[in-house]
């Protein structure tokens, strides 16, 4: 049975929990492979709201495993009063399953995240600040403190020296900072191990064997495309790889069982802290997309930037991930305007330009080509089907598809589970 991939396609916050959790009945394991507590997914289950950081989205679904693969970065702190608020509301959690070789986001890489940002001034990423760049970087340089690590002291303690030894000297001498004790480190550390212990497992070995059994698996992707430290808007990204490839790598899972890689891709676009993004709004359009878009982050509470849909970016999703399909979310959020820009190329110093731009110089200069597409007035909300929508509203599906390169075979009208109208099955 197949393994898919559900993933962000522009810059996060694209509706990946609702994708997820509605596919989640119908899956046996959700897996997160990248990312961290930056994220923040929403799902709404009739009239209650969950907000998840660092648990894949299909928690919440009873015949589900939850899995944090290998290349997701975890801060225990978060995970377990994640756990408890969701134990409190009866939601069960013990068929989480969590990857021994998941890297620890220890606390002085939530130290040095804040500092860093602080450090850069004006030229801030706009990171979340729970420490995730700083992680991935530990990671790199193979001074990481791994889920394994917990379960032997001395190692543990081996490790947080060799991790601290020029983090100390670069706090103190260069940023004025206290430095950090070892002792109290691996001393918070351990405090984590006894109730992590029941869930740590060899997750590439389940996750293999149940494809092997013809289980389903959904990869949740964190973050969007625009945001993967290779193929994002470099350096405004965050430090993994949100995009199909990091599906592998962040779980084990080989490329060649994957057969279906679904982009989450909104009606307009959004993004969350500093960085390039030729289509955004500065005037009333922008504020009413994020008055009625609810475009506020689940993470940090900031204020989204709004702008228009983006086709440039949404065939660079489908080209970079290998997109079989799209899910587009929010439709309902574009009822009322009589008419909707929407971006199909970019005029970069005089040209137009219609792919996306790899020198990072040349995407600062673009500025976008609308074409304006018939909006409608009708309320979409209770649609259930793409026969429904009123027809300048399937013509604006319609022309998004041709322009995106993959099939929409989903489309959100709210944020409920069932105000979801499915063209194509997924799975
Ligand atoms: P994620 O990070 O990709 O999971 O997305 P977020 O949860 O950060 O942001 C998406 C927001 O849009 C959440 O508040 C969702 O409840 C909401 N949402 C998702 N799909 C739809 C939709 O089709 N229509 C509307 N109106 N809201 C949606
Ligand atoms: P979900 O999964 C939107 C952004 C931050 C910042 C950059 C780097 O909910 O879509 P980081 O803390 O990761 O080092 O910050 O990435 N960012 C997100 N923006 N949605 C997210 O997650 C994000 N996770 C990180 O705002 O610009
Ligand atoms: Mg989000």
């Amino acid at each position: 049975m197949p393994a898919l991939v559900l993933l962000g396609a522009q810059w996060g916050d694209e509706g990946k929990g609702k994708a997820t959790d509605l596919l989640g009945g119908s899956v046996d394991y959700v897996v997160r492979y990248q990312g961290g507590n930056n994220a923040g997914h929403t799902v709404v289950v009739g009239d209650q709201k969950y907000a998840l950081h660092l648990l894949p989205s299909g928690i919440l679904s009873p015949g589900c495993t939850p899995v944090i693969g290998n290349g997701v970065v975890v801060d225990p702190s978060v995970l377990f009063s994640e756990l408890n608020g969701l134990n409190e509301r009866g939601v069960d959690t013990s068929k989480l399953l969590i990857s021994g070789n998941a890297h620890i986001i220890t606390p002085y890489n939530v130290t040095v995240d804040k500092v860093t940002e602080r450090f850069l001034g004006k030229r801030k990423i706009g990171t979340t600040g729970r420490g995730i760049g700083p992680t991935y970087a530990d990671k790199i340089n193979r001074v990481g403190i791994r889920v394994q690590d917990l379960y032997d002291e001395s190692i543990l303690t081996q490790k947080v020296e060799a991790a601290l030894d020029v983090k100390n000297q670069i706090l103190t001498k260069l940023y004025n900072r206290r430095a950090i004790a070892v002792d109290q480190v691996v001393e918070e550390l351990l405090t984590y191990a006894d109730r992590l212990a029941p869930y740590v497992a060899d997750t590439v070995l389940v996750l293999n064997q149940a494809l092997e059994n013809d289980k389903v698996v959904l990869f949740e992707g964190g973050q969007g495309t625009l945001l993967d430290i290779d193929h994002g808007t470099y350096p405004f990204v965050t430090s993994s790889n949100p995009t199909a490839g990091g599906a592998c790598t962040g779980s084990g899972v080989g490329p060649t069982k994957i057969s279906r890689v679904i982009g989450i891709l909104k009606a307009y676009t959004t993004r969350v802290g500093a960085g390039p993004f030729p289509t955004e709004l500065f005037d009333e359009d922008g504020e009413a997309l994020r008055r009625i878009g609810g475009e506020k982050g689940v993470t940090t509470g900031r204020d989204r930037r709004c702008g228009w849909f983006d086709a440039v970016i949404a065939r660079y999703a489908t080209r970079v991930n290998g997109l079989t399909d799209f899910f587009l979310t929010k439709l309902d959020v574009l009822t009322g305007w009589e008419e909707i820009p929407v971006c199909v190329a970019y005029e970069i110093d005089g040209k137009r330009v219609e792919e996306l731009p790899y020198s990072q110089s040349d995407f600062h200069h673009a500025k976008p080509v609308y074409e304006m597409l018939p909006g409608w007035s009708e309320d979409i909300s209770k649609a259930k089907s793409f026969s429904d929508l009123p027809k300048n509203a399937q013509d604006y599906v319609k022309a998004l598809e041709e322009m995106s390169g993959a099939p929409i075979s989903a489309i959100g009208v709210g944020p409920g589970r069932d105000e979801t109208i499915e063209i194509n099955s997924f799975i």
